[in-house]
């Protein structure tokens, strides 16, 4: 880890060199492509014609709150919240119209270079935490409203703490290295040889709701890889394959489940929760049915993930078995022993394509910590699930883990006893109670 780190430094800085050669004028604004309905998006009752209730639309498709509210604040927008990286800790903005503290003395222009091109007020390259890589898509005409929204929130006075990461990302200027490496400064382009429906989906999903931010794999400096939207690891989860691979993507889920899931919280199978449960609380659950249609219609047509089940791996197997008697003595009251579940509650387990993804972080993670699903306004009481961190030893679950994973039709990789000790580690619980 250490020696990636330090490589990766110094690319940063070797790339820094070049850009600051290249790119003398940091001024990228740059029109987006001629407004055509695909670019302007309506809140479910436009009747008031407002620019203030379409920005607010926009501001949740955007989930601009998620990161711009601390999770113990009661002032939305008003900052605060760490967003964790390998490099330390990056404090989202204040963004409410605070003078002093927030974006009160910003002019809209200010404000259209930090949101799509990751400029702060004096032009310092703010961190892509921020991603104003997928935000470069948002249209003129969504940025203005957008902006005439955030001017009418509640002004905060609240200072944010200061962001200090580790040399050389302290160094604000070698983001400039970054932005050359991975930031695509274009707009959104309408595919005139696809449907106005597709368009609006690539529109969400590639800009405004930026699903690439989790779904899509970084390399070790935290740019894109080309593996769009097939699956990335979060930390503590793992964000998975959205492509409509039939193995591990959403390819066996038709639109209405896609649908179901973005607006409930949870579908025939699968229950969102941790990240995803937030992102389906604060922006996907308040989009239109239009939207999600259009949401659905885009991931269905997206390049699929190549992704191959393996074998199952046998019941004979010592560490399967020990997996079917954990499971049979505390999961079945919730899971069944077919492994179904309870419809939009208990998440199925059989035939969960989100689950067979090489990396289980949040199989493990749901199994130590417990978990509830997205609480929505269709499906308001969702589904907990109780912690098993105090009662399960690591090593049996590794083994329930590899077992939900190889049965009822499943298929996938075992999971490493030493990945759940790591993932203890990672969520701050005891390590495990000495083996009975
Ligand atoms: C995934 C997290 C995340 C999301 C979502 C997000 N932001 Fe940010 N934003 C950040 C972080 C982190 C920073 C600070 C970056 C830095 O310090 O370099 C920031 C900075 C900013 C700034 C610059 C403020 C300043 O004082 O320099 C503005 C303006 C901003 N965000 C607006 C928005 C808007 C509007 C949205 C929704 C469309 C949004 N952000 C969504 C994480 C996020
Ligand atoms: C903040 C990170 C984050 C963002 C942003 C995000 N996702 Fe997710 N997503 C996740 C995580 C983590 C999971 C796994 C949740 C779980 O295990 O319950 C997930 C699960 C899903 C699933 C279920 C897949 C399965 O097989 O169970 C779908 C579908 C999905 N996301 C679509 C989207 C779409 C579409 C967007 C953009 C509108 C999006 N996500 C934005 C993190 C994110
Ligand atoms: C009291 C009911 C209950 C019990 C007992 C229970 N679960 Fe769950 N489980 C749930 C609910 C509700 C969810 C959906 C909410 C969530 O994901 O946190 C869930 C979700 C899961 C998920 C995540 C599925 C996904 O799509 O991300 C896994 C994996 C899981 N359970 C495994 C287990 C295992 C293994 C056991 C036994 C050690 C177990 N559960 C016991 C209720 C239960």
């Amino acid at each position: 880890m250490k020696k990636t780190t330090i490589i990766a430094g110094v690319a940063v800085v070797a790339a820094t060199v070049a850009a600051a050669l290249l790119w003398e004028n940091g001024d990228t604004s740059s029109d987006n492509v001629a407004s055509t309905d695909v670019l302007t998006s309506q809140p479910p009752s436009a009747s008031d014609g407002g620019s203030v209730a379409r920005g607010h639309y926009v501001a949740v498709a955007g989930d601009c709150i998620a990161c711009h509210t601390a999770p113990e604040s009661k002032q939305p927008f008003s900052g605060g919240y760490s967003i964790s990286t390998p490099f330390g800790g990056i404090y989202a903005s204040n963004i409410t119209p605070d003078a002093e503290t927030g974006i009160g003395k910003w002019t809209e222009r200010d404000f259209y270079r930090a949101v799509r091109h990751g400029k702060g007020k004096e032009g310092e390259n703010l961190y892509p935490a921020m991603p104003y890589n997928a935000y470069v898509k948002i249209s003129d005409k969504d940025m203005h409203d957008l902006w005439m929204y955030m001017r009418s929130v509640k002004p905060v006075n609240y200072k944010v703490p200061e962001t200090n990461l580790s040399f050389p990302y302290n160094i604000r200027l070698a983001m400039m290295g970054w932005n050359l490496l991975f930031f695509k400064n274009q707009g959104f382009q309408i595919d005139t040889a696809k449907s106005q429906i597709w368009n609006r989906g690539a529109y969400l999903v590639e800009g405004l709701e930026h699903c690439a931010a989790c779904h899509t794999a970084k390399n070790i400096i935290g740019g894109d890889t080309s593996d769009y939207l097939q699956g990335s690891n979060l930390a503590e989860w793992h964000a998975p394959d959205i492509t409509p691979n039939t193995y591990t993507g959403i390819g066996r889920w038709s639109q209405d489940q896609i649908i179901d899931y973005l607006k409930l919280g949870s579908n025939h199978v699968a229950v969102a929760s941790g990240p995803m449960a937030e992102a389906v609380t604060n922006s996907t659950q308040h989009l239109t049915d239009e939207d999600l249609r259009a949401i659905a219609v885009y991931l269905k047509a997206v390049p699929a993930s190549k992704n191959k089940a393996p074998a199952a791996i046998s019941i004979s197997n010592a560490q399967m078995k020990m997996g079917e008697n954990v499971y049979s003595a505390n999961c079945t009251a919730c899971h069944n022993s077919d492994g179904k579940g309870i419809p939009n509650l208990a998440a199925s387990l059989a035939g969960n394509s989100g689950l067979m993804a090489e990396d289980a972080s949040s199989i493990i993670t749901t199994i130590l910590q417990g978990g509830r699903g997205a609480v929505t306004v269709g499906n308001p009481t969702s589904g907990a699930m109780p912690a098993f961190d105090w009662k399960l030893s690591d090593e049996q679950v590794a083994a329930v883990a590899t077992y939900l994973r190889n049965s009822w039709g499943n298929a996938a990789t075992a999971v490493p006893v030493e990945d759940v000790t790591e993932s203890r580690k990672l969520l701050k619980l005891k390590p495990q109670m000495a083996a009975h």
